[in-house]
């Protein structure tokens, strides 16, 4: 058991090392996405892990640096952004229920009339990506933008080859965005919405980038500026979605053995927020069937229980 005193610089590199030196020692990470060609290529022994302290203060272990396919985790930032623009008007238009189905299910949308269980499964964020590009006009680039102000990072990009190769292989995609439009429920053309969505999802960060542009939920809702995002209630509530729904059908689990609010990619990386204290970001390509990193999420149930930090 590690106890922690007050806050100060690298509170929890001895944590992080120990956990990196027991993901070292296991067999079975999983195996990387093979459904967008580009990410199959990564080697599923990569790992990295980083922490973020609520005043900016990052430091990690093992590949922290190195910058992997974003993928889903950018649905936390999309629905933050657009949170912050239209307030509870989204939620007649996505859910807030888990949807105990894959992330690229369409089979509960024909029986809730186009409406998705939550923002977080693919449905979901393309109803939020199609939002937050009609206020804004250029969803995902308001989102780069975002990320590059709270990583400090201006290097941040779209990686044009995960996009087309996403693009290419994005029949699903556009059958759910196409579905939801029958329904009034997307107001942008389809092909705009998914090179958005394509674009979004194929920003190249770091596990510190990430941690860092997570910070605001650790702050309840204040960016690393000092500027409000989001109310310190609509930071809970994205907090909230992100324990019952951020890792798709295995966040029952993920809750049971993490206890934090937390967001997968099927790049391998998951975000993790300890309120008012911290917020992490694992990395490791290999995913269980469910799209979780494997490695990721065992990392993080090693952290919260060493620190002996969750939310409950
Ligand atoms: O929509 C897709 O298929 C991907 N670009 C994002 C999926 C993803 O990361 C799901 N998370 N585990």
């Amino acid at each position: 058991m590690v106890i922690m005193t007050t806050t100060s610089s690298a509170t929890f590199l001895p944590v992080l090392e120990r956990i990196a030196e027991e993901i070292s020692h296991t067999p079975g990470r999983g195996r990387p996405a093979d459904y967008i060609p580009v990410l199959a290529a990564r080697d599923p022994r990569s790992f990295g892990m980083a922490v973020a302290e609520p005043d900016g203060t990052v430091y990690g272990v093992g590949d922290w640096r190195e910058p992997f396919s974003a993928q889903s985790i950018t649905k936390v930032f999309t629905l933050a952004l657009d949170l912050a623009r239209e307030g509870d008007e989204l939620w007649e238009h996505v859910g807030r229920e888990p949807s105990g189905n894959p992330f690229n299910s369409l089979v509960q949308l024909e029986y809730e009339n186009g409406i998705p269980r939550n923002p977080f499964i693919n449905a979901g964020a393309l109803v939020v990506t199609d939002r937050l590009q009609t206020r804004t006009g250029d969803a995902a680039g308001v989102l780069l933008d975002f990320l590059r102000a709270e990583s400090g990072n201006p290097a941040l990009d779209f990686d044009t080859e995960v996009a087309a190769s996403e693009t290419a292989h994005g029949d699903r995609n556009a059958a759910l965005a196409h579905f939801m439009a029958s329904y009034g429920n997307i107001d942008n053309d389809i092909p705009v919405l998914l090179d958005q969505y394509f674009r979004q999802c194929s920003i190249a960060a770091s596990c510190a980038d990430l941690a860092l542009a997570t910070g605001f939920l650790a702050r309840h809702g204040i960016r690393a500026d000092g500027s409000r995002l989001l109310s310190r209630s609509q930071a809970k509530q994205v907090n909230a979605i992100m324990l019952t729904c951020g890792t798709y059908d295995a966040a029952g689990n993920f809750a049971y053995r993490v206890g934090l609010p937390g967001k997968s990619g099927v790049g391998g990386g998951i975000i993790a927020v300890v309120p008012g204290r911290c917020t992490l970001c694992v990395w490791s390509p290999g995913l269980d069937e469910r799209g979780n990193s494997v490695a990721g999420v065992a990392a993080l149930d090693r952290f919260t229980t060493l620190t002996g930090l969750s939310i409950f």
